[in-house]
């Protein structure tokens, strides 16, 4: 039986890196978690994060995935080590997108990368010590906090949204390199390009993310497992809500979307109850 590739994100971003999976390994099944309803994680404790991210990848592997891929940059830059320490063996494995990045990050400047993420991925350090394995270059990581919810919204074509991004662009001085270091964000590609002078080179990890993944399968064949394309959604959040938003990351339909509760810190299958007015326990 094929097994599907996980991936995981804190909510809708990931979309964006599943797209590029997909495209690349078009006969494999993929299981996504987006956990929307603790969304956005860049401003969360670290510790939190891990405690998330830890329940998504234990209901992935539930789910009969054997590889997980963290497309979320947060849980990448924060979490990473501990998942693999924690999960990893000879039949289960997790990977991060912060390495890529790296990678295409180097491969594409002239000597001054910059990054905007989360508080939470540039309070890391991560991205940069990833690079600075690579290359002596100068790498400059600002928070760029109000996008994913701009995002989140739909407001990717709007003035506050352009006004957001010439703001955080300009806290980054002078680069040659802007690696889009949250999910959301390539979403924000057109709002990007029209605050960037044209000698700075604009880069979505997550063509690469897919591109290295590939060549990790080559090299671990035991984790490829081609199926018939399939895909499925998990959801913390407003299954609706993931389904009318996701289209817009994923780029085509969505369908049906199964929603996941916490319960004694595990996420399970579940029925979504919102009621109105007061809940009494
Ligand atoms: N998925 C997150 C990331 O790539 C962005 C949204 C969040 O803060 O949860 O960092």
């Amino acid at each position: 039986m094929s097994a599907p590739i996980g991936v995981l994100d804190s909510g809708f971003g990931g979309l964006t890196v599943l797209r590029e999976l997909r495209r690349a390994l078009p006969h494999h099944d993929f299981v996504y978690l987006g956990d929307s309803g603790r969304a956005p994680y860049g401003g969360r404790e670290a510790e939190a994060v891990l405690d998330f991210s830890e329940q998504c990848v234990e209901r992935l592997f539930a789910e009969g995935c054997r590889l997980v891929v963290v497309a979320c940059h947060t849980v990448s830059s924060v979490a990473l080590r501990h998942l693999q320490a924690r999960y990893g063996s000879e039949t289960r494995r997790v990977l991060g997108v912060t390495i890529p990045a790296a990678e295409c990050a180097v491969g594409a400047t002239r000597g001054r990368i910059g990054l905007l993420g989360t508080a939470r991925t540039v309070a890391s350090g991560t991205f940069t010590t990833e690079v600075r394995k690579l290359a002596d270059v100068l790498v400059v990581e600002r928070a760029a906090p109000l996008l994913a919810p701009i995002v989140e919204d739909g407001w990717e074509e709007t003035d506050v949204a352009r006004a957001a991004v010439r703001r955080y662009v300009a806290t980054l001085g002078d680069i040659d390199t802007l690696v889009l270091g949250c999910t959301h964000y390539p979403l924000l590609r057109r709002a990007f390009e029209g605050a960037l002078p044209p000698e700075v080179t604009l880069l979505d990890p997550a063509p690469w993310v897919a591109e290295r993944l590939v060549d990790w399968l080559a090299r671990h064949p035991s984790f490829a497992s081609p199926g018939t394309g399939r895909l499925r959604f998990l959801s913390t959040g407003d299954p609706a809500r993931f389904a009318e938003l996701g289209e817009r990351f994923l780029g085509e339909p969505v369908g049906e979307v199964e929603y996941l509760a916490e319960r004694g810190g595990a996420l399970v299958p579940a029925v979504r109850v919102v009621p109105r007015g007061q809940l009494v326990r």
